[in-house]
């Protein structure tokens, strides 16, 4: 296998970690690269469901090591609750390892984006209240603390001198938030310490370099659509899910990365606000949600759903880097009649076709999808395993998927299990 990014190229929620799960058993490090535990990801084997939402999706495996990048953001409480959820399904840790500067979630950060989500009306995001948008800002306005910091009485005691006096003027005065003492904090992170202690890498360089010449995989969150860059913007989350990411969150450069798959659904769906020009309000619409059990993992809260939208996945396709798709969930189509592709959007005041995404998200109200309708299969296709063995309609849509985006499907996903996957040679 080559050194390999995975990727979501719609709204998240793809399938990424059923993918990463299969490659990992060839990856020698599998990386996580930017987000938190905004993420959900889900993988089913052995008959047991594991929800991961920081810890790489790679930590099933005993020979795999697994390493949370610098480019993340960690909430300490909700990595516990994980940790302990996942070490109860028997799962070892042994492998696992953190970057030391992989930025903290603070309380406060929690406590302001609940702030923001209650207080911005219209301008609402709808995040996952996990205090990522806040985290990254802090980092981006070099306020915030690293894990290293935990181990470092004298690099916390320094920065909590710089960075309390502003933070505490803004809780107060802009979001009327109690401020936090020094000794409050100093009390957290040395809890902190405690349960990150066994799994920080202060060798991460040799680390890395260590696993210059093996395998790879690079396991982004999220997905193209959500990019802080590239995305629905303001609609996106706070860091950069595509291929480059992996570049910046990873501590391996550009030229680690030889591959890199782009995870999409035969369909489309969306958690949060945000413009989505082929969500279907309607009956075709439940019935995706309610094959598909289109409820977040991280928040329960039900996505909305639509058809595949072939616009913003050539657009994921050039600003994601991506080289080959995983397609997931044919299998909800089994028993629909007829399926949509959207494979533009028209402008209802002008009649305006746009093939290319249109990137100014505020006039997405006026866009409606151009659709090509296509055969469904009406056949059960979650046990088969070969590419030969899948019915003709089912061949016709993934041949079509691919003329439409410009990229090669090279995994079909039929259902939620490991074992539910082919692979195209
Ligand atoms: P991620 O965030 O991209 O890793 O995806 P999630 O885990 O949030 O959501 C994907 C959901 O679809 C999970 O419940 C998976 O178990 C499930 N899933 C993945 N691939 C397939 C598939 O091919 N068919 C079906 N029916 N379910 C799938
Ligand atoms: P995975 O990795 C789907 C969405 C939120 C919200 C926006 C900003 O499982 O695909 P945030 O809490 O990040 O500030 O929220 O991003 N969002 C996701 N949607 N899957 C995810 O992760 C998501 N992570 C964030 O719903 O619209
Ligand atoms: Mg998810």
């Amino acid at each position: 296998m080559k050194n390999t990014v995975v990727i979501g190229a719609q709204w998240g929620d793809e399938g990424k970690a059923k993918i990463t799960d299969l490659l990992a058993e060839k990856a020698d490090l599998v990386i996580r690269y930017q987000g938190g535990c905004n993420a959900g990801h889900t993988v089913v084997t052995g008959g047991q469901t594991y929800k991961f939402h920081l810890i790489p999706s790679g930590i099933l495996y005993d020979n795999t090591t697994c390493f949370i990048g610098a480019g993340t953001v960690i909430h300490p409480e909700s990595f516990e609750k994980e940790f302990n959820e996942l070490k109860s399904q028997g799962v070892n840790f042994e492998n696992l390892k953190i970057s030391p500067l992989a930025t903290i979630t603070l309380p406060y950060h929690i406590e302001v984006d609940g702030w923001s989500e209650s207080n911005s009306g219209k301008g609402k995001i709808g995040t996952t209240k996990r205090g990522i948008g806040p985290t990254y800002t802090d980092k981006m306005a070099r306020i915030a603390l690293k894990i290293q910091d935990l181990f470092s009485p004298e690099a916390l005691s320094e920065k909590l001198d710089m960075i309390l006096p502003v933070k505490n003027k803004t809780l107060e005065k802009v979001y009327g938030i109690e401020p936090y003492s020094k000794d409050c904090i100093t009390a957290l992170c040395e809890k902190y310490a405690e349960l990150f202690k066994p799994y920080v890498a202060f060798d991460w360089q040799e680390i890395l370099n260590a696993y210059k010449n093996k395998t790879i995989l690079f396991e982004g969150a999220q997905g193209v659509m959500l990019d802080i860059d590239y995305g629905t913007y303001p609609f996106v989350t706070s860091s950069n899910p595509i291929g480059g990411g992996a570049a910046t969150g990873s501590g391996y450069g550009p030229t680690m990365i030889q591959e890199v798959i782009g995870v999409t659904k035969a369909y489309v769906t969306r958690v949060g606000e945000g413009p989505f020009v082929t969500e279907l309000k309607d009956e075709i619409g439940e019935k995706i949600q309610k094959i598909g059990h289109e409820f977040g993992v991280t928040t329960g809260r039900p996505r909305r759903c639509g058809w595949f939208d072939a616009v913003i996945m050539r657009y994921a396709v050039l600003v994601g880097g991506i080289t080959n798709i995983a397609l997931t969930k044919i299998d909800v189509f089994d028993t629909f009649d007829k399926i949509n592709v959207c494979v533009a959007y028209k402008d209802t005041r002008d009649g305006k076709v746009y093939k290319s995404y249109p990137t100014d998200v505020f006039i997405h109200k006026y866009l409606e999808p151009v659709y090509e309708t296509m055969e469904g299969w009406k056949q059960d296709i979650t046990g088969i395993r070969r590419y030969e063995d899948l019915p003709e309609n089912t061949k016709k849509y993934i041949k079509r998927v691919e003329e439409l985006v410009g990229a090669r499907i090279g995994i079909l996903s039929v259902g939620p299990d490991r074992e539910q996957t082919i692979f195209r040679v």
